[in-house]
Order: structure tokens, then sequence, then C-alpha cells
């Protein structure tokens, strides 16, 4: 792989060891993947934050590091709501640790607001053709294919080379020729609200990493995007997808229509809804998985208006949003649902302590299960509130 003058000097060690171990990071995945150079980033997204999946190894290897960023930089979801953290029911040791990764990060420059959505925060915008480092797979899967910006599904590590060289490897999906669609998915029944996850729900099983093409009838609003691109990234492993004549590289190209062509029915997205209906009712609601955007937390202050919620429900959403709008988070938690900030329902060890959970999110249904022990039912929004024992306040 081709370095500048400037690269080859830090990975000699000249600018310090840390900027050495990250280009070095960089360097092994370019001549694994057979990059040509190493490109520079907007933003990076770091996962690895949550000290439930790091643990003590990872908060030691972020602490280690030295130096500042490059480069705009933001973290996945923690373990916890870094403010309410008590009413989770969270272990204060668990807390102290999950702070200590929080202000590891913090010393290198990385901003410390956890989210899966960064796309919505100021100085994480993106635009068409922009390369970014991010990780987390849902936020890699909407700047690929709702943007049509440019990243690999970066590991943490990576994402945080990137973010402190301010540059990543040129492979991948940083290449016009890796993202042309190889497999057509066929809908052919109209899709509205949850009815997006279910469908990468159970496309994503089938599609496995490839790049597909969906056509589908009517025009997907960005929300409903977002909830099967993260589903696609959680039953599979779909890092972009394109949708005829709606996302912006569908819009744009010619691609060739791929040979193999798979057809959705709409009794395949119906039995996602039915998984474990026989026997359900749930002891926790969560929504916001991906992190809420406003548009959902208007669309929720609306369906809660004037209810009381019997049961405990999460609205998941990143902090900078729900500081933004704080009416829509005190018409929310007048019904008794509680905003969540910094974390989510699949990251937290708080899900762990409920034995059944409802939510609306392809990829919490997918992850639930097996990351929390926890068994998932799926609904859509209005059926998570009903769920949740909504009564009429007079
Ligand atoms: Fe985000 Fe957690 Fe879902 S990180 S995409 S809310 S699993």
């Amino acid at each position: 792989m081709y370095l500048t003058k400037e690269e080859e000097k830090t990975l000699e060690g000249e600018y310090g060891e840390s900027l050495r171990k990250a280009i070095e990071i960089l360097v092994a995945l370019g001549d694994i993947y057979e990059a040509d150079s190493l490109i520079p980033v907007k933003s990076a997204q770091i996962a690895g934050v949550s000290y439930k999946t790091i643990g003590d190894a990872g908060l030691e290897w972020i602490s280690d590091l030295k130096g500042k960023v490059k480069i705009p930089a933001i973290l996945n979801p923690a373990g916890m709501d870094m403010l309410r953290w008590k009413e989770m029911g969270i272990e204060p040791n668990f807390a102290r640790k999950q702070q200590e990764i929080i202000d590891a990060y913090e010393r290198l420059g990385i901003r410390t607001k956890c989210t899966c959505t960064p796309y919505y925060l100021e100085g994480f915008d993106a635009k068409l053709g922009d390369h970014l480092a991010w990780s987390e797979s849902s936020a890699v899967s909407y700047a690929n294919s709702v943007i049509g910006a440019r990243t690999n599904r970066e590991g943490g590590p990576s994402a945080l080379s990137a973010a402190l060289v301010g540059k990543t490897a040129n492979y991948g999906y940083h290449l016009d020729e890796m993202r042309e669609p190889v497999i057509a998915v066929t809908v052919d029944c109209e899709l509205s609200g949850s009815d997006y996850g279910a469908l990468g729900y159970v496309a994503g099983k089938i599609i496995g990493s490839r790049v597909p093409i969906f056509s589908m009838k009517g025009h997907p609003s960005n929300d409903e995007l977002k909830t099967l691109g993260a589903a696609l990234a959680a039953s599979g492993a779909v890092a972009l997808y394109h949708v005829e004549g709606v996302t912006p590289e569908a819009v744009r190209n010619k691609f060739t229509k791929p040979e193999e062509i798979v057809p959705v029915e709409r009794g395949q997205i119906d039995e996602v809804y039915e998984t474990n209906s026989d026997i359900w009712s749930s002891e926790i609601i969560t929504v916001g998985c991906p992190h809420c955007s406003p548009e959902e937390l208007e669309k929720i202050a609306r369906l809660v208006y004037g209810k009381k919620l019997e049961k405990e429900m999460w609205v998941c959403t990143a902090r900078e949003v729900a500081e933004r709008y704080p009416d829509l988070v005190k018409r929310i938690e007048k019904s008794g649902a509680k905003i969540v900030c910094d974390t989510c329902m699949v990251v937290s060890p708080a899900t762990n302590k409920y034995s059944s959970i409802t939510v609306n999110s392809g990829k919490a249904l997918a992850y639930v299960p097996s990351m929390c022990k926890v068994a998932a039912k799926y609904a859509s929004i209005e059926d998570c509130i009903k769920e949740a024992g909504a009564i009429d306040e007079n």
C-alpha cells in the first residue's frame, strides 16, 4: 500500500506510540484488503463503549492511548444512561467502570455523546460521496444507503485509529465497484412503519453480507429506511443496500439488474409479528433502536398524549436530540415512559433482569434474545404503547 512521507514517519513512531499503533492497524487492514492508499475521512463513530461488551481489557487498551483525534469523532451507546443510571438499576461498580471508559475516550478529544445515530448531531452530518469511518452497524448502513456516504463496518479499534490518524484504508465500500448490488429483493405488498424492520429481519437472513437492491411499492421515509437497514445489518450483515427510485445511488446510477432475485411476501412479514405471540405479556417495552429521530419522538409524544402507562417503557434517543426537544421529552415522560439516553436495550445490562420485552425494531428482535437472554416480541409503535398498558388519564 502506498504511504506518503508523513504516513511513513507516523508508522516509524516519529509522532508517538499511540499514533504509531493507530496507523499500524490501518495499514494492516489495508494490506489484508489490498487497499492502494489511506484516504482522509470526515468523521469517525467508535463502537466498543459499553463496559458490558468491552470489559476491563477494553478499558485498559483505551486508557493507554495518548494524543487527540484529528477529525470529529463520537461514541456508540454505552452500557447506561450516564445521568440516570441509578434509575435503570445499574450497579455502582459497573457505573464507575463505564464512567472510566467515557473519561478515557474524552481525554482523546472524542465527543462523549453516545449514540448510534450520529447523523442527527451537529458536526456529524454527511453527504453523498463523503468518506467516513463509522462502526455501529445501523449507522454504517444509514450512512452508506440513505445518505450515500462511504464507510466500511469498522471495528472499535479501527474506527478509533481512523479518528486519531484522520484517515482510513481505501477498500471495501469506499470503492465504486463494491457498491454495486449483487442480489435483488422484490416486495409485492404495501409496507408502513415497523413493517420495514420486519422486512429487514426477514431479508437479512437471506442476503447475508451481500449488497441488495430492493424494489418495493411506495416511498419509505428516512426513519423507515433506518429501521430496514438496522434489521438487515443484524439478522444478516448488510452494510449497504439500495432501494430502486429511493436511495441516492439507486436514483443516480444505472445498476445492472442482479441475476439472483428473492421475492418477499406479506406472510413472511406477518410471521415476524407472530414470534412468541401465543404466550406473550412483556415486562418491559423499549423503542428507539436505532435511537429515535425528532420525528419519531414527536410521533410517540402524540401517541401517549393523555395516557398513563402501567409498565416500564424506554424511549431511547441521543442525549443531544433529547436536549434539543425538551417539550417532547416532557410530553413523553408525562405518560410514565422514560427517555433513556446514551444507551439502549441491547448494550445495557439493565435489560438482563427482565424475562420478556416488546420491541419495534428488527435489530433488537435479532439481538436481545442472544445478548441479553430475554425473550422478545415484535410490534408496531402503536402496539408497543398498548402493550405498555396505556390507559386514558381521565
Ligand atoms: Fe442503536 Fe442499540 Fe439498536 S446501538 S441500533 S439502539 S442495538
